[in-house]
C-alpha cells in the first residue's frame, strides 16, 4: 500500500492514546495527520512531535483568530515544529499577521474560509448575506493579497477557487465521503475523486476513516477512490 500524501487523516479522538492507535492501525495506509482542537489541550502537541520526528505530514488545524501581534507570534511559536500546514481564520489582517510570523520557515499558513458544515441557511442565521461561494472566493482574493499559502473550503468551491490561484496554492477540502457515505453534519460535500478532480491539492477526512470499523481498510479504499479505481 502506497500512502498518498494529498489525503489528511483528521485524528479527531478523545485521547493521544486513541489517535496513536488509529496511526498505528493504518500503517503504510497514510502518511498524513491533521491534528485540531479535541487533542490540542490533552497531549496534542506531543503526538505531533512525535507524527514529525517519525517523519509524517503533520497539519495543525488550529484556525487562530485574535489580534495582529498575538496571531503573529503564536505562528512564530508553530513555524519552529516542523508541522506542514496550519489553519489561521481567513481574515485579511489574521492572514497579513500570519505571513509575518511564518515568514522564512517551510511552514505552509492556509485560511479557513467557511466551515463545510454550514449552509445557506445556517450562514443567514450567523448573519451572512452572502452565500458560502461568495464568501470563498473573497477570503481568497484576500489569502493571495495577504501572502499566505492557500485556503480550506468545501469541494464545492474548489473548482472556482483553483481557476482564480496560482498552482502551488493549496487548497484543502474537509466534507470529503464517499458515494453513500453518511455526511454526519457536514452540509457541502464531495468524493476524494470529485473534489480532487475540481482542484483541491489536499483533502481531509475525518470519520469515515477514525470511526470506521476497519481504519485501514477505509483509508486503503478512500486512497483508490482519489486516483479514480
Ligand atoms: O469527520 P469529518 O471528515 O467530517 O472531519 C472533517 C475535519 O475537517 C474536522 O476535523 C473538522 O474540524 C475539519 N474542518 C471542516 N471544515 C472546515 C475546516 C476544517 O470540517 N472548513
Amino acid at each position: 500500500m502506497n500512502a498518498d500524501p494529498r489525503l489528511y487523516v483528521a485524528l479527531d479522538l478523545p485521547s493521544v492514546g486513541e489517535a496513536r492507535t488509529l496511526t498505528q492501525a493504518l500503517g503504510d495506509a497514510a502518511i498524513s495527520y491533521k491534528i485540531g482542537l479535541q487533542l490540542l489541550p490533552i497531549g496534542g502537541m506531543d503526538l505531533a512531535r512525535e507524527l514529525i520526528d517519525a517523519g509524517k505530514n503533520v497539519f495543525l488545524d488550529f484556525k487562530f483568530h485574535d489580534i495582529d501581534a498575538t496571531v503573529e507570534k503564536a505562528v512564530h511559536s508553530v513555524a519552529g515544529l516542523g508541522a506542514n500546514i496550519l489553519t489561521v481564520h481567513a481574515r485579511p489582517d489574521v492572514m497579513a499577521a500570519a505571513a509575518r510570523g511564518k515568514a522564512g520557515s517551510g511552514l505552509k499558513v492556509i485560511g479557513v474560509t467557511v466551515l463545510t458544515s454550514l449552509d445557506k441557511p445556517a450562514l443567514e442565521a450567523i448573519g451572512y448575506a452572502d452565500d458560502a461561494k461568495t464568501l470563498v472566493m473573497n477570503r481568497t482574493q484576500q489569502a493571495l493579497d495577504a501572502g499566505i499559502d492557500g485556503i480550506v473550503s468545501s469541494p464545492l468551491e474548489a473548482r472556482a477557487v483553483r481557476a482564480s490561484v496560482p498552482d502551488d496554492f493549496l487548497i484543502v477540502t474537509p466534507g470529503v465521503r464517499m458515494p453513500g457515505g453518511d455526511k454526519g453534519d457536514q452540509k457541502r460535500v464531495a468524493t476524494p475523486f470529485d473534489a480532487l478532480q475540481s482542484g483541491a491539492s489536499h483533502i481531509v477526512v475525518g470519520r469515515p476513516i477514525n470511526a470506521a470499523r476497519d481504519p485501514r481498510q477505509a483509508a486503503t479504499e478512500i486512497t483508490a477512490n482519489m486516483r479514480g479505481e
